[in-house]
């Protein structure tokens, strides 16, 4: 079924259209983003502004002053919350304006729309709720490798001209390696292709699991450890809907299981948070995380280095793809093959979640 054929609701208080899955933590952003000025950033559909109150606290409010419509982010951030570029209101990480420069009385109707913030992990995640009012009902997902001892990460983010979905095919069939990224994390093509897969589902989340023994190390892997002429890659995907870790790597070949998830070697942990803007756009944080090793210790940098190199490739092929997308009509004239299997089920859980839309929410 084409997702853009499904009839889904809007939040009607704030006229925004859903045709994403609400009432769930996306990705708004890294930690070290947020320092001394807003952030102005759209989330499906809603401008919201971020920024860091005096106290530390991260806080994320609909991007319009009440007053006359600039948006917040055009402002400045003060101890206390942001105060619009404007005519100076100050607004709250609540929402609640504190103070209107010139003018006691602060009119009750002095507010804008606040949403939920919680940075966990060196993430800022940000709650897409349903109503305006519905709560979480679970805290934002783990992701514990940024502050692995083991481990050093870099990060970065993209803004795409292309629709989220097209960004979770990629990442959930790894088997274009071998076409897309050979001056990187590449390989033998063939080998790739070939190698079989394992896809699991355990409820909105996917698991795709390919083991590469024998691989020829590619020039990413070279550069980071020491591998003679082959290793035994692995590649563990986990689609979450509003993100994936995908774990990857290699072992010379003999020293050990590469479906032990204690395994030594070269290591390279991504944290991919994909967060849809509009339909046809999204942004997408990225991080990589990788460990050293003992006579190669600066390999991180040359690590991430072409991590972004790899997904700037991405960013390529993902853009041609939804313009051709749009020049010669949607993917309902697709043909399957077999390394779709991960992604189709990411597909599947998406379709299911924006189906499962209440009866009001759909007329209009
Ligand atoms: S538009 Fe914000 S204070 Fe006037
Ligand atoms: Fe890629």
């Amino acid at each position: 079924m084409n997702t853009a054929s499904i009839p889904v609701g809007s939040i009607r208080k704030s006229g925004a259209a859903a045709r994403f899955p609400l009432d769930r933590w996306y990705v708004a952003g890294f930690s070290s983003e947020l320092q001394d000025q807003p952030i102005g950033r759209t989330f499906l559909n809603q401008k919201v502004v971020l920024f860091r109150t005096g106290s530390g606290e991260i806080a994320a409010l609909e991007d319009r002053c009440c007053h006359r419509s600039l948006p917040l982010s055009c402002g400045t951030v003060e101890a206390d919350g942001v105060r619009c570029g404007y005519h100076g209101l100050l607004y709250a990480p609540s929402g609640q304006c504190l103070e209107i420069p010139g003018q006691e009385r602060i009119p009750s109707k002095a507010r804008v729309r606040s949403y939920r913030v919680v940075e966990k992990d060196r993430i800022v995640w940000i709650w897409m709720p349903r109503d305006e009012d519905s709560a979480p009902a679970v805290e934002p997902p783990d992701y514990p490798h940024h502050d692995d001892p083991r481990y050093k990460f870099g990060s970065g983010m993209y803004h795409y001209k292309a629709p989220w979905q097209l960004i979770h095919d990629n990442l959930l069939d790894l088997s274009h390696l071998g076409y897309v990224h050979l001056k990187t994390i590449g390989g033998n093509a063939r080998l790739h292709m070939n190698a079989p897969m394992k896809v699991t589902q355990d409820g909105d989340t996917v698991k795709v699991v390919r083991l590469m023994p024998g691989s020829t190390p590619p020039p990413t892997y070279r550069a980071a450890w020491p591998f003679g002429d082959t290793c035994d890659r692995w590649q563990e995907i986990e689609f979450h809907v509003s993100h994936l870790a995908i774990w990857t790597g290699a072992m010379e070949p003999g020293s050990g299981a590469i479906d032990d998830p204690r395994r030594g070697g070269f290591h390279m942990r991504g944290f991919h948070g994909i967060t849809p803007e509009t339909e046809d756009t999204c942004h997408y944080f990225w991080s990589m995380a990788s460990n050293k090793h003992p006579d190669m210790p600066e390999n991180i940098d040359t690590v991430v280095e072409q991590t972004a190199y790899t997904f700037d490739e991405d960013r390529v092929v993902i853009e041609d793809q939804y313009r051709n997308i749009a020049d010669f009509g949607d993917r309902n004239s697709w043909m399957d093959i077999h390394v779709d299997a991960g992604a189709n089920r990411a597909r599947r859980i998406v379709e299911r979640l924006l189906a499962d839309v209440r009866p009001e929410e759909v007329a209009g």
